[in-house]
C-alpha cells in the first residue's frame, strides 16, 4: 500500500498553520490531509481550553476557521452521546480522535421513502486514527459506545457549513438542521436555539 508523505506536526499549533497551507490551495488531496491529521500526536496540553462537555449531550467547539477554508471543531463526547444519522452537506469531513475511542456507523442514503435504512458497516476509532467521509460514500452516525469514559474528536468541514441533513433510522424521513457551537475559541457561545433542532 502507498503512504503519502507528510512532515510530522509537533502539535496543534503546528497542525492548524500546517493545514492552513494545504487549504490555500484550491484543490485538497484527502490522504495528504488524513495522513498530516494522524501524524499529530494528541496531547491534552495542546487542547484542553477547547474540550468543554455538556452534560446531556455532545458538543462541538470551534477551534479555527482556516481563513474562511475550513472549520476545525473540537467535539466532546460523555459517556453514550452520539449523533444523528446525518449528511455532510457536500463537505470534506475529517475526523481524527483525541481521546478514547468513537464508533462509526455508515448508512447509505435513503432509496424508498418510509423504509429503514441501510447500514453499510461500522467500525471503531481509536486514539489518533482520522477518518473521512463525504457524500457520496454516504451517511453517518458517530458515537461514543463506552458508559465509562468520555471520548474527544477534533473535525476539519472543509468548506465550513452551518447546516446539514439528519435522518430518521427507522423511515429515512430528513430535516434540515443548524448546527451550533458550544464554545468558539475557548469561551462559550450564548444558546439560542432548541436541541430539538440540533444534530445531537
Ligand atoms: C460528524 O459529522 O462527524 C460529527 C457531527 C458534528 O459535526 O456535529
Amino acid at each position: 500500500m502507498e503512504h503519502t508523505e507528510v512532515c510530522k506536526v509537533k502539535n496543534l499549533k503546528e497542525l492548524i498553520s500546517e493545514l492552513r497551507r494545504i487549504f490555500s490551495d484550491d484543490s485538497i488531496n484527502v490522504e495528504e490531509v488524513q495522513a498530516l491529521m494522524e501524524s499529530y500526536e494528541s496531547n491534552p496540553e495542546d487542547w484542553n481550553e477547547y474540550a468543554v462537555f455538556d452534560q446531556y449531550r455532545y458538543t462541538r467547539n470551534l477551534v479555527d476557521e482556516g481563513n474562511g477554508k475550513f472549520n476545525l471543531i473540537i467535539l466532546c463526547w460523555g459517556e453514550g452521546h452520539g449523533s444523528s444519522i446525518h449528511d455532510h452537506t457536500d463537505s470534506h469531513c475529517f475526523m481524527k480522535i483525541l481521546q478514547g475511542n468513537l464508533k462509526e456507523t455508515l448508512f447509505e442514503w435513503p432509496a424508498c421513502p418510509k423504509a429503514e435504512m441501510v447500514k453499510k458497516s461500522e467500525r471503531v476509532l481509536k486514539e489518533n486514527r482520522c477518518a473521512y467521509i463525504n457524500d457520496s460514500i454516504g451517511l453517518h452516525r458517530v458515537e461514543n459506545p463506552s458508559h465509562t469514559e468520555s471520548a474527544i474528536s477534533l473535525h476539519l468541514y472543509s468548506p465550513p457549513f452551518e447546516t446539514c441533513q439528519t435522518f430518521d433510522q427507522r423511515t429515512g424521513h430528513k430535516n434540515r438542521v443548524k448546527m451550533t457551537f458550544w464554545t468558539k475559541y475557548g469561551v462559550k457561545t450564548p444558546c439560542t436555539i432548541a436541541a430539538s433542532q440540533e444534530n445531537n
